[in-house]
């Protein structure tokens, strides 16, 4: 198959969150099987074009922005260690910037920015004469190039028999524009937009709702997530939308890149370690105690570590972490070691922590992968209370390494960590369901009764490695859906 991917993000080039991740080893896996994959994303000011070797073409691309016509040259690398080519978009206006999205508000023009990236994706396979058999958009960033295969290019030979499937990450996150801003840059006449058209969700135009019905095939990222978007209230508005769609809504579980993130080929990670030498595991965190807490001496190695890697926003859960964390702190219950960016009021309270509790809080705000290898490695236990989780990749991660994940039950949290039972020594981690402080706590609490209590400690460590989420799955499972879409077509 032929497969056209855009993308706001893709790891290692310009990473916010785990899409970057998933758009990445989804490509690669395909091209392992066979299939040509070429993916397209913006040139952000940021990429390092020199690390990725990536190097200017002397293709130009034309990009109608409803009555006029915008520029961009392609630029070309190679995602590493695969044969997947990558064509980033270069231009001046749109992407030359440091950020993704933007600050915390996100860029002001960002509906230009996306429109710009979806319509690009046609004309870059244009140029390079690549028929896509799919057309595969991420997230409502690239959630119009659904509508534009089916608006114009549906009429070109290159794309008439291409289908188009819409893969949703994050419902949180819609792109909602005024109509007047932005259907005139996608060159739809702005009497298309009405109650009730495909454009249209609470007066207000909806990206996401675009996507969803211009789509032959909507996937969500896990089973779970599939289902609550559908019915409960983490549709966010979109459940009639979704429900309309019938059997065209997918729940596909991502999976991990295990070349990536695998604790007996991780060089940034202090030392190797397979699930028989367990004791390793256990040097990673002396050792990174020792680099990142020199005051730990006040406690002893034996506290658990437990670790959070996580965009700091509102769907991580902190605010219910929040509630009880202090108090486990204070009695020197476990340490606790955050790195992640976002919300300042969650900033601002992981800072306090960090000045009140220096033997046993570490905290690092800001973005930086080689530390959150080192973490996951050297945590004890993974905390994820999320108020919702599409998938999440960094629990999967966590129980590659024999870090235990202690996550609320919700999207693909509930589909990947399975509840230990110490009478059929079964499960990798520990799940809470209500999104309340006394009910994280309590899982808190049956966490902590499994540490180092043998052999349970050993054995659910060694549950969570031999659990396999590899990406060549899920890859699997996508192609199933695209010759689905295929049939539509
Ligand atoms: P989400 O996509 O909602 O952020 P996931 O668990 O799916 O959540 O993926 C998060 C990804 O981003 C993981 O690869 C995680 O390691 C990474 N990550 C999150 N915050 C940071 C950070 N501050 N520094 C480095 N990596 C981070
Ligand atoms: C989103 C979700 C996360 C998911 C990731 C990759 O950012 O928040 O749960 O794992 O996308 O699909």
């Amino acid at each position: 198959m032929n497969i056209l991917v855009t993308a706001a993000e893709i790891t290692p080039f310009a990473k916010a969150g785990g899409l970057a991740d998933v758009v990445a080893s989804l490509s690669k896996e395909w091209s392992l099987l066979g299939h040509n994959v070429i993916v397209v994303i913006p040139k952000y000011g940021m990429i390092d074009l020199t690390l990725y070797s990536i190097t200017p073409t002397n293709i130009i691309i034309e990009v109608p922005m409803g009555y006029w016509k915008e520029y961009a040259r392609l630029w070309k690398g190679k995602i590493p260690g695969s044969d997947v080519d990558v064509y980033f978009l270069e231009s001046a206006d749109y992407f030359d910037r440091r950020g993704i999205y933007g600050d915390r508000e996100g860029y002001t023009d960002n509906h230009k920015r996306f429109t710009f990236l979806s319509r690009a994706a046609f004309e870059v396979a244009k140029a390079l004469n690549f028929k896509p058999d799919i057309l595969h958009a991420h997230d409502y960033h690239t959630s119009l190039a659904l509508a534009f295969l089916k608006i114009f290019y549906k009429y070109d030979p290159l794309f008439s028999k291409t289908a188009g499937v819409y893969t949703i990450h994050n419902m949180g996150y819609q792109g909602q524009y005024l109509p007047s801003t932005i259907l005139p840059l996608m060159g739809v006449n702005t009497r298309d937009f009405y109650a009730g058209s495909w454009y249209e969700h609470d007066g207000i135009f909806n990206s996401m709702k675009v996507g969803i019905m211009f789509a032959d095939k909507v996937t969500a990222v896990s089973p779970t997530y599939a289902k609550e978007i559908r019915w409960t209230s983490l549709g966010e508005g979109m459940q009639p939308y979704l429900n309309s769609k019938g059997g065209d809504v997918i729940g596909i579980l991502n999976g991990t890149d295990y070349t990536e993130w695998n604790p007996e080929l991780d060089d940034l990670i202090y030392k190797q370690y397979t699930q028989n030498d367990l004791e390793t595991k256990e040097h990673n965190k002396q050792l990174f105690l020792k680099e990142h807490c020199p005051q730990q001496k006040t406690l002893s190695y034996d506290v658990p570590l437990v670790g959070m890697v996580a965009r700091l926003t509102k769907q991580k859960g902190i605010d219910v972490l929040e509630q009880i964390l202090e108090s486990y702190l204070y009695a020197g219950v476990f340490r606790f070691a955050v790195l992640g960016s976002g919300e300042k009021r969650f900033e601002d309270y992981f800072r306090y922590l960090e000045r009140k509790y220096s033997d046993r809080v570490i905290v690092h705000l800001g973005y930086n992968n080689a530390l959150s290898h080192k973490i996951i490695a050297a945590s004890d236990f993974l905390m994820m209370p999320s108020l919702y989780e599409p998938c999440g990749l960094t629990q999967m991660y966590a129980l590659k390494y024999g870090t235990v994940p202690i996550v609320r039950s919700t999207g693909g949290l509930s589909d990947t960590v399975l509840e230990y039972n110490r009478n059929t020594s079964q499960g990798t981690g520990f799940l809470f369901y209500g999104y309340n402080a006394h009910d994280l706590g309590l899982t808190v609490n049956r966490a902590l009764s499994v540490y180092k209590t043998h052999p349970h400690w050993n054995i659910i460590r060694t549950n969570g490695i031999n659990a396999d989420f590899s990406a060549s799955r899920s890859a699997e499972e996508y192609i199933k859906a695209f010759q689905w879409a295929l049939e539509k077509v």
